[in-house]
């Protein structure tokens, strides 16, 4: 079988049977005032983090689900869109795609606002999205897209990249690694299909993203989510996998390369009142101004003495400059 195989007999059988932790899964889910999560749905979370960022969803957008699981985001899309259709959910797996609507129909007993029809749930697979090009305005997927191998990783990204709108926005939420994985753990199909051996590490992942054309990259969040250690995973030291919450957005790519933000600011320290770079950025002194990390890194080579640059604090949400 190869690993996609392995993939897809792994998540059946975790439809059939809700194995609750079975992959991810190291943050509550996100609670909103009047949804109701069946308890069925918080059993087959498979997810880490959240893609659902409320910030993203205003004027009613067309949502492209990639890997539906039991719905549980979904759902919480579907309370942002409440249309028929809003929410467009895909799954190679017949068992998973069952469960989810199953679960979404309990979720529909549970919620007066939800209507199953405001979930479509559609068979296909991340290689190929059954929606025409420029469709959808968000593309989402939660621990999914860290089971691919670089190659179809590559060809998933594209496939999102054809199907949003321009402007449109790919949020992820994948574990990364810390250091590479070895690959006794990259080659094992089941690691891989639980989440657990085919992250790449934050260099590597953001690249995959900036190679596929997204010119701005946001990072909501990132945290610790396992630890491999050595005795089970037959390492040398222990290694740390991560979770990232990210937003890629559909816009040209800046001449200078892409622009990542991270949560990094820049603050103007010198005598004048105002530091203009003459590059589209005006510090004023004592003020952060966020800024990606192209421009973090611009700022410390220019104004070493004068332009304090601060930690990433991976977690960003708009504002600054790029
Ligand atoms: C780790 S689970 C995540 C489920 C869901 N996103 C969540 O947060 O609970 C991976 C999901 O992707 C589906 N899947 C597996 N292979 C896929 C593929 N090639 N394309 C799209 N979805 C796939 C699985 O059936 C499963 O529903």
């Amino acid at each position: 079988m190869s690993y996609l195989e392995t993939t897809a007999q792994v998540y059946a059988e975790a439809a059939e049977t809700p194995q609750v932790g079975l992959c991810c899964v190291s943050t509550p889910p996100l609670q909103l005032p009047g949804l109701m999560i069946p308890e069925i749905m918080h059993q087959m979370n498979y997810g880490c983090g959240s893609t659902v960022h409320s910030a993203e969803l205003f004027g009613e957008p067309t949502v492209l689900y990639i890997g539906v699981g039991g719905g549980i985001e979904a759902l919480q899309f579907a309370y942002f869109c409440r249309q028929p259709g809003g929410v467009i959910a895909v799954d190679p797996v017949p068992e998973m795609r069952k469960a989810a609507t199953s679960n979404l129909e309990v979720a529909a007993q549970e919620n007066d606002w939800f209507n199953p029809n405001f979930v479509t749930i559609l068979a296909g697979d991340a290689f190929e999205l059954p929606v025409p090009d420029a469709s959808v305005n968000i593309v989402a997927q939660n621990c999914l897209f860290n089971i691919f191998e670089p190659e179809d990783l590559k060809r998933a990204l594209i496939e999102a990249y054809r199907v949003l709108k321009p402007g449109g926005r790919l949020i992820m939420s994948d574990p990364i690694a810390t250091r590479p994985i070895p690959l006794h753990l990259q080659e094992d199909e089941r690691l891989r299909a639980l989440c657990l051996s085919g992250a790449l590490t934050y260099d590597e992942y953001i690249q995959h993203l900036v190679g596929i054309g997204f010119g701005q990259i946001e990072i909501r969040a990132r945290r610790p989510y396992r630890l491999l250690d050595t005795q089970s995973y037959n390492l040398d030291k222990p290694l740390l996998l991560e979770s990232l919450d990210s937003v890629s957005f559909k816009v040209p790519m800046p001449e200078d390369g892409a622009c990542v933000f991270t949560g990094k600011t820049a603050i103007y320290s010198g005598a004048d009142p105002l530091l203009d770079d003459r590059a589209g950025h005006l510090l004023q002194r004592g003020i952060p101004l966020a800024v990606c990390d192209k421009t973090a890194a611009k700022f410390a080579l220019q104004f070493p003495q004068d332009v304090i640059i601060t930690d990433s604090t991976w977690h960003y949400d708009g504002g600054g400059c790029c």
